[in-house]
């Protein structure tokens, strides 16, 4: 459904359903259909002609994906590319809503560009992504940011051609979120660029951890055919892409959903390890749902990184418990127990929670002794944000602000502690790195990934981007790794 409107006090209610844990859990398998026929219309494909887009990206790498196929649209409607906000005719932000500060950011620049519209009145500006998913943004957005033209949500990514166009030829803010996901589009375009790509394998996540609120932003799990990901990711070898990342909130969940046929995330990754891309990674893993299937699997290694993001969100079992994760402590130990005897040579990384309503000293103490058990090469560390709608923004929260502060400083150290520690290991060893780029501080310095993906930082000619060099590591730093550019070696450690 497509509302116009100004500052209006319309009831927009009727187009959402506010992020509801009780009806979003009764969602059923039905009504999910895989479309292959998407075209732009006729009348559209000139559309863009001369005129300029800018898409400013917030968020996972999801948002970052659905970016590629936003270009790929506005691409065939003629468009081309900007980075700069005064050339732009179109400009649209992607959002992300999982922290509060990431949405303070977007308000943040919708407040900038309101004098970017005063001055070129023509300008479209568009909000998308996950904050467009919520009643409570997209009133604020039509209550203070008047200036906006268009909001749409993540399953509506299709629609743009025509919201674009409802968006220029009306002089009212054009609003188009289904509350209920759509169905799976298959062949929409995607500009990718450089050597690297993402492949979705699904859509949505049906795991309602207490504090999340993308089961609501993305709607309920779905995943692509195993045929659809594969003929994509045969695609991109051809290509010549150097590395490809399955990408799902929940990518443990994949096939869990097909009721004509028994096929999981285990063997989809035993299929695309056939294929002749380099890399293959993923993101993001659930512990609960990652079998024995999998990790013998990944065992075989050879285009299968072994690197694994495993997100604990806490080291304390009643935490865990509260958050709705589904795994104890013991639990997610004896999975990476069984993971690092499969892969010795695996590197884990997390995603952890501090602060979470009502944790106590001692369960805060449980997160740093699981920290110090398991190792990771790196973290990524959250102080909780309570999301409107969600089981945990309603649980009574008792612990200030001063503390959550104190032990995300203390959970980082502990992170920083075992980062360095692990790059310390690859001191003398030659590792196989994807050179991506120059790096940001210095262009005489290249910058790229090892198999385990960690970051290495060496001198080297700017030919060697896109293609993969070996590297000796002489200098082991907490979030990197310095060395010098070798000649491949007969045998190559990580
Ligand atoms: N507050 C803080 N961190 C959160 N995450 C998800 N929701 C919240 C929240 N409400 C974190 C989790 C997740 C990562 C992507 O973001 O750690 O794994
Ligand atoms: Fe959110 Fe991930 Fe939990 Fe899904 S599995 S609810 S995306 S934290």
């Amino acid at each position: 459904m497509t509302v116009k409107s100004g500052k209006s006090d319309k009831d927009f209610s009727i187009y959402f359903q506010p992020p509801s844990y009780k009806d979003a859990k009764k969602r059923g398998k039905e009504d999910i259909e895989v479309l292959y026929d998407f075209n732009i219309p006729v009348e559209m494909k000139e559309f863009g002609q001369g005129k300029r887009y800018m898409i400013r990206t917030y968020g996972c790498q999801m948002n970052e994906h659905d970016t590629e196929t936003m270009k790929g649209l506005l691409e065939q409607l003629g468009y081309t590319s900007t980075e700069d906000k005064q050339e732009a005719d179109v400009i649209l932000l992607n959002t992300c809503a999982i922290r509060e500060n990431a949405e303070d950011k977007v308000f943040g620049e919708l407040g900038h560009l309101k004098h970017l519209k005063i001055e070129k009145p023509h300008l479209v500006l568009g909000v998308c992504g996950c904050m467009s998913q919520e009643e409570g943004v997209v009133k604020r957005i039509l209550q203070k940011h008047g200036h906006v033209d268009l909001i749409f949500g993540t399953h509506n990514i299709h629609r743009l051609p025509a919201l674009l166009h409802d968006a220029y030829l009306s002089k009212e803010m054009v609003v188009e979120v289904w509350s209920k996901e759509g169905d799976i589009i298959e062949n929409l375009p995607k500009k990718r660029e450089g050597m690297r790509a993402w492949v979705n394998i699904m859509y949505g996540c049906d795991k309602f951890c207490t504090y999340c609120i993308v089961p609501y932003t993305r709607g309920k799990e779905r995943s692509r055919r195993p045929q659809d990901v594969l003929a994509e990711v045969r695609d991109l070898a051809r290509q010549g892409f150097k590395e490809v990342t399955l990408l799902g909130q929940n990518v443990n969940a994949y096939g869990k959903d097909f009721e004509d046929l028994t096929y999981g995330f285990g063997d989809l990754m035993d299929d695309i390890r056939k294929i002749d891309v380099p890399r293959i990674r993923f993101t993001t893993s659930h512990p609960r749902d990652f079998d024995d299937r999998l990790i013998e699997v990944l065992a075989h290694k050879g285009n299968l990184m072994e690197h694994i993001h495993l997100p604990v969100q806490s080291g304390s079992s009643e935490v865990l418990k509260k958050m709705s994760r589904k795994y104890t402590r013991e639990r997610y130990l004896e999975l990476v127990g069984k993971i690092k005897a499969a892969i010795p040579d695996v590197v884990l990384s997390t995603d952890i929670i501090v602060g979470f309503p009502g944790e106590t000293d001692e369960q805060f103490e449980d997160t740093l002794s699981l920290v110090k058990e398991v190792q990771y090469d790196f973290a990524y560390s959250f102080i909780y944000s309570p999301r409107e709608g969600t089981p945990a923004a309603a649980m009574e929260d008792n612990v200030p602000m001063e503390v959550k502060k104190e032990r995300l400083q203390r959970l980082n150290d502990a992170i920083a502690t075992y980062g360095k520690e692990g790059n310390e290991k690859l001191r003398g060893q030659i590792v196989e790195v994807l050179v991506e780029s120059e790096s940001k501080r210095n262009s005489e310095v290249l910058s790229g990934r090892t198999r385990t993906n960690k970051l290495v930082h060496f001198t080297g000619p700017k030919e060697l981007i896109g293609s993969f060099a070996h590297v000796l590591v002489t200098e082991p730093q907490t979030w990197l790794v310095k060395g010098e550019l070798v000649e491949k070696p007969l045998q190559i450690s990580i």
